[in-house]
């Protein structure tokens, strides 16, 4: 594949992945933001008083991590504007800590089954161990690996896409050809499905796309390559600090990396 095929190709899927991140975002906070409690789409607790708030609390910094995340992945962006990329990093924290502590409550408080109590509390666990990671990563300087824990926990916050389109299908598949299913069993498939399938996504493209073009060049140079400034986190784990922007977040700049693995140009 020639490297303009290459880069058509990541912006189509980047185009979807946003698209579909700003649309969901929007659909998902809007009744949420107007405090609409009438147009709350699952089943509330009754005798839970703080149920409702736990969702709204839950939804709307969750939407924004949503909205936010696609433009963390552009090079472009992050090369031109450093400091409007850490800055929305910083929203980006905020927005996952706030919406996983509400989404461990809406969680605890769900009426939709223990199955799927169980998919949300994984998930919020991840979420927020992936998040811990990619910060802790990118403190020490370590772009490559803060960029390999950022993919990770985008793969989560897009859970929430991939859940209401599983849900969509599931819907859908069951009025038309499996009448006995019923809306808790589409439910708990989709929350199950979005974790999986999500993480198994994310997994394969940073072997396959981080990963492997380092293994490659390895393997025809004989040596371990010598780590450019993007290499670093993954190949020697370098020390030295983005937070002034002068550092190794700066080596994006360069944009030395494996090919194919920088992402939207
Ligand atoms: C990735 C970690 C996430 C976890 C663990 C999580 C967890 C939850 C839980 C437990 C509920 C209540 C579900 C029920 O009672 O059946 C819920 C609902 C909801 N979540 Fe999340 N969520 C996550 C991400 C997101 C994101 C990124 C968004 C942004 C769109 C979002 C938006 C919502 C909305 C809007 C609801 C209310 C249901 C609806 O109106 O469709 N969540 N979430």
């Amino acid at each position: 594949m020639t490297k303009s095929t290459r880069r058509r190709w990541w912006w189509t899927l980047w185009t979807l992945l946003a698209v579909s991140a700003v649309g969901i975002a929007l659909f998902s906070a809007e009744p949420y933001v107007v405090a609409d409690v009438e147009r709350n789409r699952i089943p509330l607790d009754p005798e839970v008083a703080s149920h409702y708030l736990s969702i709204a609390v839950h939804a709307i910094p969750s939407s924004l991590a949503l909205l936010i995340g696609p433009f963390q992945f552009v090079t472009r962006l992050r090369v031109r504007y450093p400091k409007v990329h850490r800055i929305a990093g910083q929203v980006y924290m905020v927005c996952v800590v706030l919406g996983s502590i509400a989404a461990l409550f809406a969680a605890t408080f769900s009426v939709s089954g223990f199955s799927v109590q169980v998919a949300f509390f994984i998930l919020t666990a991840a979420w927020l161990y992936t998040l811990a990671q990619a910060y802790r990563t990118i403190r020490r300087g370590e772009v490559q690996l803060h960029r390999v824990w950022m993919i990770r926990n985008y793969s989560l916050t897009f859970a929430s896409v991939t859940l209401r389109i599983y849900l969509g299908l599931g819907v859908a598949l069951q009025e038309s050809y499996l009448p006995d299913l019923t809306f808790d069993d589409v439910y708990h498939a989709s929350a199950w499905s979005s974790l999986v399938v999500n993480v198994l996504v994310a997994e394969y493209f940073i072997v396959h796309r981080l990963l492997k073009p380092l293994a490659r060049r390895k393997r025809i140079t004989g040596v371990t390559p010598a780590p450019t400034p993007t290499d670093r986190g993954v190949l020697v784990g370098a020390g030295g600090s983005a937070e002034d922007g002068s550092g190794t977040e700066d080596g994006v700049t360069v944009s030395s990396g494996p090919p194919g693995a920088r992402g939207p140009e």
